[in-house]
């Protein structure tokens, strides 16, 4: 086994034994084979948890190509353990190039999936838009984050959806962990790992108090952080407040931050107007789906000179003398930084997203084309296998109990 191969095999190998529910799924579904004649195309983060879910579906009998969400966080290593130990198709590569990127999307697609395992809405956009010709046969979309589901849902509320679609994302066994610990935990990962500076004593800056937020801004305070939080909702800026955390509008955080996370999947959050108006040294990252959240362009037309000041960190001289530095392009900070979420948070996301392809597969040709919530029993039966992993048990109602919880 080349040396490439090797190292993916064993951050796979590492990834599984820390992945319950996927193992129990596993054992559960090996011998039955529920997915027997079902293309799928997995288009997620790949690295190593994506690439156990991908082999997953495999063993439980689907046809499975697997493809990246984002251009830089296809790991190469879970690539080539996917392709030579596993022996599975594979079109993604780590790149900074957007069209080899977009390329690959259309290339996953040529198997002309049943199922489309999609992460920000890329894939659905294409089949929707480009590539109608590909909805002949596709049954069902399950999407992982936020940021597809809304775009998903804008596309519902235009009449344009043609296949039923699963907000997964929407399962409380998903954002409830997900975004929250998940982003929480790794953005400080990666921030950390990239920067190699202390995070305590230090002015954050978190834009968004959403699921991701809070995750966000309570891991930065865990670590001695003073947090201010930025917000467009007075119920979530409120929500921040009597959290602990200062409230004011960008324009007055844009003074006060040493480090900025962006997590609101909207546009220009960190725009051309605050670059003046940061501090000497301040660090820009986004945790947001796409990398529009910082205006990186606009930074890049208006400093006077940039600079690698670190292999995944960008250096801007600003007009005004003051230097900003940019992690990974503004691209996802945990996954172009780290390597996404906690295992076992994944594990938890990733039964969300088994059993949803399971419910689409299994009623295929029964469903409206319609953005559905996973239903309600898989979050259940998930949590319940989770806190049995954990060794944990929990109480359940009496008669008298049900019977008084029902009685007016
Ligand atoms: P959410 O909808 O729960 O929260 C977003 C928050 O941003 C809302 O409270 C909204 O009011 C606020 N917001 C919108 N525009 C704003 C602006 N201009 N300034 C300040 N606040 C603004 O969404 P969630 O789940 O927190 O996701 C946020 C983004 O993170 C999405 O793009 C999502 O796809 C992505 N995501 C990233 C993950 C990662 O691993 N980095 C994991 C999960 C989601």
């Amino acid at each position: 086994m080349d040396a490439l191969t090797d190292l993916g095999v064993k951050k796979m190998s590492w990834a599984w034994q820390y992945m319950p529910i996927l193992n129990e799924l596993h054992q559960k579904y090996k011998d039955e084979k529920p997915f027997a004649g079902c293309k799928m195309v997995v288009c997620c983060h790949l690295e190593a948890k994506t690439a156990n879910l991908a082999r997953l579906f495999r063993d439980t009998g689907a046809e499975v190509w697997t493809t990246g969400s984002n251009p830089l966080s296809t790991q190469d290593e879970i690539v080539a353990a996917l392709v030579n130990h596993e022996k599975m198709v594979v079109h993604a590569k780590h790149t900074e190039d957007n069209v080899a990127f977009r390329k690959n999307l259309y290339k996953a697609l040529e198997l002309k999936p049943n199922l489309i395992l999609d992460d920000g809405g890329d894939l659905s956009a294409i089949v929707h838009t480009e590539r109608k010709d590909y909805l002949e046969g596709l049954k069902g979309i399950s999407e992982e984050t936020t940021t597809g589901v809304v775009r998903l849902r804008a596309l519902e509320r235009d009449g344009l959806l043609k296949v039923p679609v699963i907000a997964a994302n929407n399962a409380q066994m998903k954002y409830l962990f997900d975004n929250r610990y998940g982003t929480g935990q790794s953005v400080w990962d990666g921030i950390m790992r990239t920067t190699n500076l202390t995070i305590c004593g230090k002015v954050v800056v978190v834009a968004g108090y959403g699921w991701c937020g809070k995750g966000v801004a309570g891991k930065a305070r865990g670590l001695g952080a003073r947090v201010i939080v930025t917000e467009i909702d007075p119920i979530k800026a409120l929500e921040a407040l009597m959290d602990g955390f200062d409230v004011m509008p960008m324009d007055e955080a844009a003074p006060l931050g040493d480090i900025f996370v962006t997590v609101t999947g909207n546009i220009d959050v960190v725009s051309k107007r605050h670059f003046d108006l940061l501090k000497d040294g301040a660090v820009l990252t986004n945790a947001g789906h796409f990398d529009v959240e910082i205006a990186v362009a606009a930074l890049e037309a208006y400093a006077r000179n940039t600079w690698e000041a670190k292999p995944n960190i960008k250096g801007y001289r600003l007009p005004n003398g003051k230097s900003v530095f940019v992690i990974g392009s503004g691209r996802l900070v945990n996954i172009a930084a780290a390597d996404g979420h906690p295992i076992e948070i994944m594990d938890g996301s990733f039964g969300v997203q088994y059993l949803s392809m399971l419910y689409l597969w299994k009623n295929r040709d029964k469903l409206e084309p319609k953005l559905f919530d996973t239903p309600a029993e898989i979050d259940r039966e998930l949590a319940a296998l989770k806190l049995k992993s954990l060794r944990k048990s929990i109480d359940t109602l009496t008669e008298e109990q049900t019977r008084y919880m029902n009685s007016w």
